[in-house]
């Protein structure tokens, strides 16, 4: 069994990777600081996949913690989820987003390299892409400037990377730019669990839809879009973590050094109303919702060309977004019982 190092494991995607990970029979490894997660992930985690999976506290910044982890376990490869995402927090405190976003890829690049542990998976985002001119985007796209410094740590990243690749590492890396992932692993067992006031457009649906808060406002209905509001490319976490399995697979068979960027996104735009809309229908209740004025910095209509990962990684989403938003629901219910 090949030892898979995840650095924020216990968080949304990387949890589901886990879980996805054991059944194509790697033993994942996490690392993860818990700034935003809970340790009760990794007892959900063994409910799920029957296995007790190895779990060290800390930064993965933390050079004397990775190597502990390095002389543990025989590491075959490393999927780098641990990062700060709150793209408004990452406005007011900058620093703190390049320091651990940026900070924690160095110093993990350096811990690769020291033991020659070659394989890597990183965590990139479509917000690279800013509001793109044409669409959908494929990874040839010119990448736009950055809306948040959150947005510019992804950048930065995939740009270390190319760089390092350049400089004859001997290191094989993937960048996955992920779209929107929703969902939840159909047991209810594990999920996105946001803290306080959720960023992202699902978790208000649901929390909302069990009451916890009063009403969700939908930021503009007069864009051009099919029915006005925006356009996002909505992925089942599952199948995310997927892409990660195929991605670790592929670079594996690779025998010299290596680095390629893959979408990740279902390959269709779903608006903001057809989400409330499929979220009622499919789970039959009523959300509390209203038309609000347009938010400033949010971009219009984004979704994915996915033939690159289709084609070269063999990975094809199997949920549909009716899907998402059934487990996204089964997960808000449970969290509540
Ligand atoms: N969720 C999204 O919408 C989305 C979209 C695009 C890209 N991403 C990227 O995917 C990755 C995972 O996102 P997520 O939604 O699972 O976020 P998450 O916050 O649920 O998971 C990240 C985990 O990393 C941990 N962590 C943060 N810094 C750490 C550090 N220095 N050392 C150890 N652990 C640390 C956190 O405690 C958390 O458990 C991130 O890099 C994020 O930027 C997420």
């Amino acid at each position: 069994m090949k030892n898979i190092l995840i650095t924020g494991g216990a968080g949304y995607i990387g949890s589901h990777t886990a879980v996805e990970l054991i059944k194509a029979g790697y033993r994942p490894i996490i690392i993860d600081d818990l700034s935003n997660s809970q340790e009760k992930v990794l007892e959900r985690l063994e409910e799920i996949t029957g296995m007790k999976i190895p779990f060290y506290l800390g930064d993965c910044a933390d050079r004397s913690l990775l190597d502990q982890i390095a002389k543990d376990h025989k590491l075959s490869g490393v999927i780098h989820f641990a990062a700060f995402k709150a793209v408004g927090e990452s406005t007011q405190k900058p620093l703190k987003y390049y320091k651990n976003n940026v900070g924690s890829l160095v110093a993990l690049l350096e811990f690769m390299e020291a033991h020659s542990i070659l394989d890597l998976v990183f965590s990139s985002s479509c917000t690279v892409y800013g509001q793109p001119d044409t669409l959908p985007v494929t990874e040839d796209t010119p990448r736009k400037e950055a809306e948040s410094p959150y947005g510019n740590t992804k950048k930065v990243c995939e740009d270390i990377l190319v760089d390092l690749i350049k400089s004859k590492s001997d290191l094989k890396i993937i960048s996955l730019r992920y779209f929107n992932p929703i969902g939840a692993h159909p047991s209810g067992k594990i999920g996105e669990l946001p803290s306080g006031v959720p960023n992202n457009l699902v978790p208000f649906v649901t929390q909302t839809a069990a009451g916890i808060r009063e009403k969700l406002t939908v930021f503009g209905d007069d864009y051009y879009t099919p029915d006005g509001s925006c356009v996002r490319d909505f992925i089942h976490v599952m199948d995310l973590a997927d892409a990660h399995v195929k991605a670790l697979s592929f670079l594996e068979n690779k025998n010299t050094n290596f680095y390629d960027v893959f979408n990740v996104g279902t390959g269709n735009g779903n608006t903001v109303l057809e989400v409330i809309h499929t979220f009622e229908e499919v789970n039959d209740l009523k959300l509390n919702y209203e038309i609000g004025p347009r938010r400033p910095g949010d971009v219009v209509k984004i979704w994915a060309d996915t033939t690159k990962i289709n084609q070269v990684l063999g990975w094809y989403p199997k949920n549909s977004l009716a899907d998402s938003l059934r487990d996204s629901w089964n997960w808000e219910k449970k969290l509540n019982e």
